[in-house]
């Protein structure tokens, strides 16, 4: 089939490069000039396993193409994905400027039938607006459908997320749009959810928000958990072998960040609020968010006493691992909190560093684990890369200042590290 993806940003790319390797013929646009003209030289803007394979082969096989008009794109595809962005106002609102610009490009381009349908995370009720705006710039009679077609992919495993989804959800309003997403979808072998186009839309808000709920009611039990000397991931492995439970997103750490969690979270409660409803429950999840990570302040303050002139290392930058993103990323307000507290912090990440560099003041960067830690009195972890479960604790015992772990997410053994010699506080264990 012929396919335009309009943003070529991670959900426009990651969905661009699965459709042509499914043998569609996909066009990816986005204004962002230079961007298009790294990606027709391969190069791709972020870092996601297996996603500049994918692009470099599908566009050597001529499958997947690359512009900067969105015209062209409209020009030559039958279906269309809204993919841009939709950052959040200050008040938290999801600010549609990006999709309402494509929605009026798309109505003065198009010169037959069209699908237009709503990949980025929207508002229940975009998909009438969508409707409405080509509806007012459309030239002459031309046909098309809107839909809507949420996408839960993850950073990190975005390729295998697309290509074997739990489900997918297509919400549509006519028999043509519903039969050539069906079509589209056809190679994979799992539910199809088919909607009318509000409930899609609110299938993907919904969905983000209660995972963002199992992680705060998890990082909640973990307060109790500390209090009374309980051990959160035994309270969580006996919650989730409860199959009406699951034991995925209930994890302890330093709480949720990234580009979509906390955005979608508040974009959530806006909508709510519009529609009359007051969903003190989610703005209770996004609280505990916050004072997860205060209180982990507040345990590196109850083992340092004085934080001012004290080195902090610390390992993990990015908002969880396998990815260079750092969106809210809990570690990066955590360095701003300590850094407020006269802080000196040294810092590894294996993939964020020089987005970091760009945001960041006053840090020193190092190349790796160890170097890290030299000299310094305190060692964080604050995301879960694989390469820090294996570090030599021995070799870092030496390097250290003074022997103190606070692991913001569980990685090690406290008996292990314990029987080392280290002071060792993680989320809702015991302290050794
Ligand atoms: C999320 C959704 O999972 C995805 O479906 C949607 O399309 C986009 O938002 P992503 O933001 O890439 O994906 O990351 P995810 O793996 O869901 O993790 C989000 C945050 O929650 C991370 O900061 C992670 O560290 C945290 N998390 C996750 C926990 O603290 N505990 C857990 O048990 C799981």
């Amino acid at each position: 089939m012929k396919i335009a993806i309009i943003g070529s940003g991670y959900v426009g790319l990651v969905t661009g490069a699965c459709f042509s390797e499914l043998g569609n013929k996909v066009i990816c646009a986005d204004n962002d000039a230079r961007k298009i003209n790294g990606l027709k030289k391969g190069l791709v803007p972020i870092y996601e396993p297996g996603l500049e394979e994918l692009i470099v082969r599908n566009a050597r096989n001529k499958r997947l193409f690359f512009t900067a008009s969105i015209k062209e794109a409209v020009k030559s595809s039958e279906i269309i994905f809204i993919a841009v962005g939709t950052p959040p106002l200050e008040n938290g609102e999801a600010d549609l400027t990006g999709i309402e610009n494509v929605a009026h490009s798309i109505a003065v381009n198009m010169k037959g039938y069209r699908l237009i349908v709503e990949k980025s995370t929207v508002p229940v009720e975009t998909g009438d607006w969508v409707k409405h705006t080509i509806t007012h710039y459309i030239k002459d009679k031309t046909k098309f459908d809107v839909a809507s077609n949420p996408e839960f992919l993850r950073e990190g495993s975005a390729i295998d997320d697309f290509m074997h989804p739990d489900r997918i959800v297509i919400g549509v309003e006519s028999k043509k749009a519903r039969d050539l997403l069906t079509e589209l979808y056809r190679p994979f072998k799992v539910p199809l959810v088919i909607t009318n186009i509000k409930s899609a839309e609110l299938i993907k808000h919904a969905s983000n928000a209660f995972l963002a709920t199992k992680i705060s009611f998890i990082n909640a039990v973990s307060q109790i958990c500390d209090k009374v000397g309980a051990d959160v991931e035994e309270v969580a492995r006996g919650m989730g072998l409860d199959k009406r439970i699951g034991p995925s997103f209930l994890k302890a750490g330093i709480g949720y960040g990234g580009s979509c969690f906390p955005k979608d979270l508040d974009a959530f409660v806006h909508i709510s609020e519009k529609t009359g409803y007051d969903f003190k429950l989610l703005k209770s999840v996004a609280k505990v968010n916050i004072e997860q990570l205060s209180s982990v302040l507040k345990k590196i303050k109850d083992s340092l006493w004085i934080i001012k002139g004290k080195t902090i290392a610390i390992l993990g930058l990015a908002f969880k691992p396998n990815t260079d993103d750092i969106r809210n990323a809990p570690a990066l307000r955590l360095v701003r909190m300590l850094q407020e507290e006269g802080a000196r912090i040294k810092l590894y990440d294996p993939q964020a560093i020089n987005k970091a560099r760009k945001v960041l003041d006053k840090v020193i960067f190092c190349a790796d684990a160890y170097s890290t830690c030299r000299s310094a009195d305190c060692l964080f972890i604050a995301t879960e890369w694989d390469e820090f479960k294996e570090l030599d604790f021995v070799k870092i015992k030496k390097l250290l200042r003074r022997p103190l772990i606070v692991d913001g997410r569980n990685l090690y053994d406290p008996e292990v590290l314990r029987k080392l010699g280290f002071s060792y506080i993680s989320i809702g264990r015991k302290k050794v």
